[in-house]
């Protein structure tokens, strides 16, 4: 379950009740931050080394698979608001979020909100597609990679399927970002807090009526 304001992180050392305000709990693990950054920066190195740069881009692609595999058990096993269970709320609970954001009265969460739980879930789910049809349309038109040459001899009509399935879901991916960086700019303002600092830093302030 999501944790709000109302209550501390139990795990954080300084989440005594009681003291001065902006006391900061840490929300985010190292590994889900390392995560992050490393994420941003190979999904970019990938975007924009298609053409010209076919190894740097399928390395830059193979540590997004790489990430990707760490964050689907990380949010199995992981710290108590890196777990999907933490963040993944049913839709009915994610519209109720969106219009209380345009309401200008939003609860705030101290893990992921239900809005920003969404859009991870789709974050990784269109980053699962870009990767499995990049290592397809990879051995398809190279014969290299983890498929090898299995798949070198299919039909023109596939090739161009997989081709413009990994486009798609690349440039989806990209629009996804624009939404996701405008909703982490939207609720930092809401509540006035930096969530970008947050996830370099892990830590996030608990006001003072928390206690
Ligand atoms: C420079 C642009 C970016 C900024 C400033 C940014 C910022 C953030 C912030 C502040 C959070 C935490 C949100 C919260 O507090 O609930 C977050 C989470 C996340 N972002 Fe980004 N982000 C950026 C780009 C990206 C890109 C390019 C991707 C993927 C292609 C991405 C994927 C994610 C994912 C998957 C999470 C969840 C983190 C986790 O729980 O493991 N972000 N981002
Ligand atoms: C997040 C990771 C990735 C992103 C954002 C990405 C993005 C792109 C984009 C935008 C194109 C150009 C599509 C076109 O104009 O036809 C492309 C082409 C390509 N990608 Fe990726 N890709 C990723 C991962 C991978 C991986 C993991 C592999 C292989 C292991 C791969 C292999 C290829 C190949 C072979 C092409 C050339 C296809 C052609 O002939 O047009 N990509 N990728």
């Amino acid at each position: 379950m999501n944790t709000s304001i109302t209550k501390f992180d139990d795990d954080a050392p300084d989440a005594q009740q009681g003291q001065v305000q902006q006391k900061q709990v840490t929300v985010w693990d190292p590994l889900v931050r390392i995560f992050h950054w490393s994420l941003v920066s190979a999904f970019f190195i990938a975007y924009f080394t298609e053409d010209d740069l076919l190894d740097l881009h399928v390395y830059a692609g193979y540590v997004v698979a790489g990430l990707l595999v760490f964050r689907l058990t990380w949010g199995l096993v992981g710290s108590r608001h890196a777990r999907f269970t933490d963040f993944v709320k049913r839709p009915r609970e994610v519209w109720a979020y969106l219009k209380s954001i345009v309401g200008q009265h939003p609860r705030r969460y101290l893990g992921h909100n239900p809005a920003g739980g969404a859009m991870i879930i789709a974050l990784l789910s269109s980053l699962v597609l870009v990767t499995i049809s990049g290592i397809v349309i990879y051995s398809i038109e190279e014969s290299a990679g983890p498929l090898g040459a299995s798949l070198s001899g299919v039909s023109e009509f596939w090739e161009d399927v997989v081709e413009e399935l990994h486009e798609f879901f690349s440039n989806a991916t990209l629009v996804l970002v624009f939404f996701h960086v405008t909703g982490v700019l939207i609720a930092s303002l809401q509540h006035k807090e930096n969530l970008v600092k947050s996830m370099v830093n892990g830590r996030k302030p608990v006001e003072d009526d928390a206690a």
